[in-house]
């Protein structure tokens, strides 16, 4: 069975390819490398033993897209990673994250729309609830206006899908609102490359830990939590890109509710920055050189899933702990700064 994968180059896609070709599906990767490299299909032969198909390809060119979906007749489902993720640069240039996020999603549904029965899994984020009133957040906390383009992208993503697939009974999507990805594989042939100096914490603890990055800024312990420092739920991205291949499999199978469901993907725990710090020293054995400086601007206090729907629903549960996901972020840190 053959399955696209845009944006599987990228972190979480390429995770999610190698989960894929181990349950024995058949990939073709379009990526168009801005933000990943062509390098990334040599880990994934290194840990599967198979090369995916790839075509590099700007999905923003239509008559690309067409061509790519009448040449690939055969793909059942698809899974949708490719978009701009950096929060600060969509406050920037929105029209560069409407374009991107949006532009390439409708002309992706438009060809699925084409096709008799398709399975669409569609790469979403916590971040469409803010701050959510309630700890855990479930997935019936309400979606609050986007502190950023790039969360309305998000948003907008999901509302472009369910409306869809209200008026085309074909098409069968899954939205996987991901909570914090962080780690590698643990045979540290993939992992995350962030380009740059990194935004997210699990890349800037380990560069730092690594000689990159002069220290760690904990942005603000004035927090109403536990220890000041705001609370993230951390998932393993092999735990998340398992989801993946369940939910693609829920739709394949034609075990959904209906033809649009949503689900949270994190561990349903919440842990502060200085937790996940001390998580680090106890992997790495490693000191850490932080040091707390001032709120970051749209920061929330605290996010962490309800899994309930996961787990009984869906039937996946993530299985690694922060220190094994904190483990395998290090391990992989340490073999690309060989
Ligand atoms: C985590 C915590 C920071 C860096 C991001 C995306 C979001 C989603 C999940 C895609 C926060 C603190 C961070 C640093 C720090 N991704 N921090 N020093 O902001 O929760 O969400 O990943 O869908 O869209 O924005 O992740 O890793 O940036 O921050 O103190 O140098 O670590 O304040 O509390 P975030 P993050």
């Amino acid at each position: 069975m053959k399955i696209l994968v845009t944006g599987g180059l990228g972190f979480i896609g390429s995770h999610t390819v190698v989960e894929l070709q181990n349950e024995g599906f058949e990939v073709v990767i379009i990526d168009d490398c801005s933000n990943s490299s062509e390098k990334v299909l040599e880990g994934i032969k290194a840990i599967t033993d198979k090369s995916p198909l790839f075509e590099k390809i700007d999905l923003k060119e239509r008559v690309k897209v067409e061509d790519f979906f009448k040449r690939h007749e055969d793909i059942e489902g698809v899974i949708h990673f490719a978009a701009s993720k950096a929060v600060g640069e969509s406050v920037e240039k929105p029209l560069l994250y409407y374009e991107n996020n949006i532009g390439t999603l409708v002309y992706i549904l438009k060809e699925l729309s084409k096709k008799g029965k398709s399975s669409f899994i569609f790469s979403s984020s916590c971040t469409v609830y803010g701050q959510a009133d309630e700890m855990p957040i479930t997935e019936d906390a309400p979606v609050k206006t986007a502190e950023s383009p790039y969360g309305n992208t998000k948003q907008m993503g999901e509302e472009i899908i369910a409306d869809t697939c209200k008026v085309n009974s074909n098409l069968n999507a899954i939205a996987l609102r991901y909570f914090n990805p962080m780690g590698a594989h643990p045979s540290v042939e993939i992992g995350e490359l962030p380009v740059g100096v990194p935004q997210n914490l699990i890349p800037f603890i380990t560069q730092t830990a690594v000689g990159l990055r002069e220290e760690l800024s904990v942005f603000g312990d004035d927090y109403p939590t536990k220890d000041g420092t705001c609370v993230r739920d951390y998932i393993h991205v092999v735990d998340l890109a398992r989801a993946h291949v369940v939910a693609l499999k829920r739709l394949l199978e034609s075990k959904n509710d209906s033809n649009y469901e949503v689900f949270n993907v994190g561990t349903g725990k919440g842990s502060s920055v200085l937790e996940v710090i001390q998580s680090f020293e106890k992997v790495s054995g490693k000191k850490l050189n932080y040091k707390i400086v001032d709120r970051r601007q749209g920061d929330i206090t605290s996010a962490y899933a309800d899994t309930t729907k996961a787990n009984k629903v869906l039937g996946w549960k993530a299985k690694s702990t922060l220190d094994e996901a904190m483990k395998s972020a290090w391990d992989w840190e340490q073999k690309i700064r060989k």
